[in-house]
């Protein structure tokens, strides 16, 4: 949807150099802050999710939790977090990922999901795809099926869904705005 698709880009800011020298980053603030570009970006989320059939919508930490949990509601779902390494309570899955320099690690709580539940992953932006590789890995681990993955933005000058193939088995990536 190129209209919707316009509306989200026109309210995300480059912001040159940060947080380091040489990287562009791009602030989702201006479009948070913003009611009809929230509201849109909701809908699209949420008729996503009903369309793949998904009974949880998750989440990752942290931008992507601003994102997928009104999207849940929006959608009548419940909302599973997949958090950074040592905020969540009780048994959970972890899984770890490169950075530019070192690792990080992602977990998920063992118990989230009921057999058979079938689960839309949302996070702002793709760029390496090392944090939804790590995330679809752990989403298959603790049991569901995953029916699909939403971004608001993919860096498509980044090898980042090529990347996350391996780790889709088949599940369908949809991005809303590609740079
Ligand atoms: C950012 C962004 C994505 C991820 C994308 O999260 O929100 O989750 O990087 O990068 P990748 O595809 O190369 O893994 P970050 O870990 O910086 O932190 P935040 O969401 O907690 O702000
Ligand atoms: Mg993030």
């Amino acid at each position: 949807d190129t209209v919707l698709a316009e509306l989200l880009a026109s309210r995300i800011k480059d912001v040159p150099d940060y947080p380091k020298p040489g990287v562009l980053f791009k602030d989702i603030a201006p479009l948070l802050a913003d009611a009809e570009a929230f509201g849109a970006l909701t809908r699209a989320l949420a008729d996503r999710a009903a369309a793949l059939g998904a009974t949880k919508v998750v989440g990752l930490e942290a931008r992507g939790f601003v994102l997928a949990a009104p999207a849940a509601v929006a959608a009548g779902l419940g909302f599973v977090p997949i958090r950074k390494k040592g905020k969540l309570p009780g048994e959970v899955f972890a899984r770890s990922y490169d950075l530019e320099y070192g690792s990080a690690t992602l977990e998920v709580q063992c118990d989230a999901f009921a057999p058979g539940e079938r689960v839309l992953v949302v996070d702002d932006v793709l760029a390496t795809g090392g944090t939804l590789g790590a995330s679809l890995d752990l989403v298959r681990e603790a049991g569901a099926l995953l029916a699909g993955v939403v971004v608001l933005m993919e860096l498509s000058f980044l090898p980042g869904r090529e990347r996350l193939l391996p780790h889709l088995a088949g599940a369908p990536l949809e991005a809303l705005v590609t740079v």
